[in-house]
C-alpha cells in the first residue's frame, strides 16, 4: 500500500463506531463490565496485552488505541503508546530502558530538554550519561562502555541539523547489547523509517507534524517487539496517559500528513535555496541541499525533508538581528514547529561538548509552513532590508561618535 493510502486507512474501523469515518473522542475513566465473568475476561485480555483492550481509562480508550494502531503501522514498528507530550514519551522510554549503574550515549545534537532530563533527573538514579559527536557513525564503538545500555540518536540534530549514520550506529550498539532510541520527530513516520535502519524505539513529538495545526500536545513511542513490554510497563507505572481529545486531533492530523509534508518539503527547499544566495547568510543548514555535509546520508536513508532548518547568519549586531525578526510579518516568533504556520527563532547552540557552532554569527531556526513560498520570500526580503538599515544606522552612529571624540 502506498503511503497516502495507508495514512487514510491506518487504525480506522468505521464498523466499530456506527459507520463513522473517524473514531470518535471517547472520554472515560471507568469501563463497566456486566458480570464478574466479563470482568475477569477483560482483565485477562488486558494482561495478555491484547491490542485495544483496556480495563480503565488510563490504559487508553478506543481513540487512543486507534492512534496507537495507526502510528505503529505507518512507522513500521510493533506497537505504539501515547503520552501527554513528546518529552513525556522521551523521559518514559529512557526510564524504562535504563537502570542504576547503566550508561547512555547521547548525541550532542539532542533536543536540549532530553539532555536535561538525563543530567538532572536520571543521573540522580545512578544513570551515567556521556555525549558523542552526532557525525561519528561507527566510530562510537570506542565510546561504548561495558554498562552502555542505550545509544540515543536524533537525526537531523536539534538546531544544527547534522544527519546521523543510524544504520552504522545501530550495528555498533547492537553488537554491544545496547538499544537504539531515536527522536524521529523531524523525519516523521513518513520520511524516515526507523525500524528499517536498526532503531529499537522511535519517538514522535506528535505535537509537531502529526497533529500539524499547533493546537495539541502529544507524544508517541513506537517500539519493536523486544522493547515493547518494558516500555509499556514503565509507562503504566509512571501513570502516563494522554487526553483523548488530543489523540483525536493527532489522528485527524495524520490523515493529511502526506500532502502537508509534501508542501513543507517543497517550500522548505525553495526557500533554503533562495537563502543560500543571500549575502547576509553564512550557511543554510538544510539536509536536502547538496551543500549540507550530511546530504549524501540524507539521500541514502530519508524519503523526504520536512520544513524545519536553520540559517547561520553572518555576524550581525543584536539590534540588527532583532530588526530582522521583528520585521517578519508571516513568520511567528515562538517555539515548537510542524504546524501549518511559519516560524522563526534565533538561537545560540549551547552545552555542546563536541561539534561546536562554527559560525561567527547567530543561528535562526526557520519552520516553513503552508503559506505560498513567494509570500514567505517577500517577507524575508523585507526583514533583511530592515536588518541592513539598522546595521547602517549603527555604523553611522559609530562614525558620528568617533568624529565628535
Ligand atoms: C526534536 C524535538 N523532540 C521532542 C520535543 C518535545 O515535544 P513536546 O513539546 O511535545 O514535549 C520537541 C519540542 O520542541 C522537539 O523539537
Amino acid at each position: 500500500m502506498q503511503k497516502n493510502t495507508q495514512l487514510v486507512w491506518a487504525g480506522r474501523h468505521p464498523e466499530h463506531h456506527n459507520g463513522l469515518v473517524n473514531t470518535p473522542v471517547y472520554r472515560g475513566s471507568t469501563i463497566l463490565s456486566a458480570t464478574m465473568a466479563d470482568w475477569a475476561k477483560l482483565k485477562k485480555r488486558q494482561s495478555e496485552d491484547e491490542h485495544g483492550v483496556s480495563t480503565y481509562g488510563r490504559f487508553g480508550t478506543p481513540t487512543h488505541h486507534a492512534l496507537q494502531e495507526a502510528i505503529a503501522a505507518v512507522e513500521g514498528g510493533y506497537r505504539s503508546l501515547v503520552y501527554p507530550s513528546g518529552l513525556a514519551a522521551i523521559a518514559s522510554v529512557l526510564t524504562a530502558l535504563l537502570s542504576a549503574g547503566d550508561h547512555i550515549l547521547l548525541t550532542d545534537s539532542a533536543y536540549s530538554p532530553t539532555s536535561q532530563f538525563l543530567n538532572r533527573t536520571l543521573s540522580r538514579f545512578g544513570v551515567q550519561v556521556s555525549r558523542y559527536d552526532p557525525c561519528s557513525g561507527a566510530s562510537i564503538d570506542s565510546l561504548i562502555q561495558p554498562n552502555t545500555r542505550v545509544v540515543y540518536v536524533e537525526s537531523p540534530g536539534s538546531e544544527t541539523f547534522e544527519i546521523q549514520d543510524i544504520p552504522a550506529i545501530a550495528e555498533v550498539a547492537h553488537a554491544h547489547g545496547a538499544r537504539v532510541v531515536m527522536d524521529n520527530t523531524w523525519g516523521t513516520p513518513l520520511f524516515f523509517k526507523p525500524f528499517e535502519h536498526g532503531v529499537d524505539v522511535s519517538i514522535q513529538a506528535a505535537t509537531k507534524y502529526i497533529t500539524g495545526h499547533s493546537d495539541a500536545m502529544l507524544g508517541i513511542a513506537t517500539c519493536n517487539r523486544e522493547t515493547w513490554t518494558c516500555v509499556k510497563q514503565t509507562s503504566y507505572d509512571l501513570g502516563q496517559t494522554a487526553s483523548p481529545d488530543d489523540a483525536y486531533l493527532a489522528l485527524r492530523g495524520l490523515r493529511t500528513l502526506g500532502v502537508r509534508l509534501q508542501q513543507h518539503w517543497t517550500s522548505g527547499v525553495q526557500i533554503a535555496q533562495w537563502l543560500e544566495a543571500r549575502p547576509e547568510i553564512d550557511a543554510v543548514l538544510h539536509p536536502a541541499l547538496p551543500s549540507h555535509p550530511g546530504h549524501t546520508l540524507w539521500k541514502r536513508d530519508f524519503l523526504g525533508a520536512s520544513g524545519l532548518f536553520a540559517i547561520a547568519m553572518k555576524p550581525v549586531s543584536q539590534a540588527g538581528l532583532d530588526a530582522f525578526i521583528d520585521n517578519l510579518k508571516l513568520f511567528g516568533l515562538g517555539v515548537s514547529w510542524g504546524g501549518f504556520e511559519s516560524l522563526a527563532l534565533p538561537f545560540t547552540p549551547g552545552g555542546r561538548t563536541t561539534n561546536h557552532w562554527k559560525y561567527a554569527g547567530p543561528g535562526v531556526r526557520l519552520h516553513i509552513g503552508l503559506e505560498d513560498p513567494s509570500d514567505l520570500i517577500a517577507d524575508l526580503e523585507t526583514a533583511f532590508a530592515a536588518m541592513a538599515s539598522t546595521e547602517a544606522d549603527i555604523a553611522q552612529n559609530v562614525e558620528v561618535t568617533e568624529s565628535i571624540v
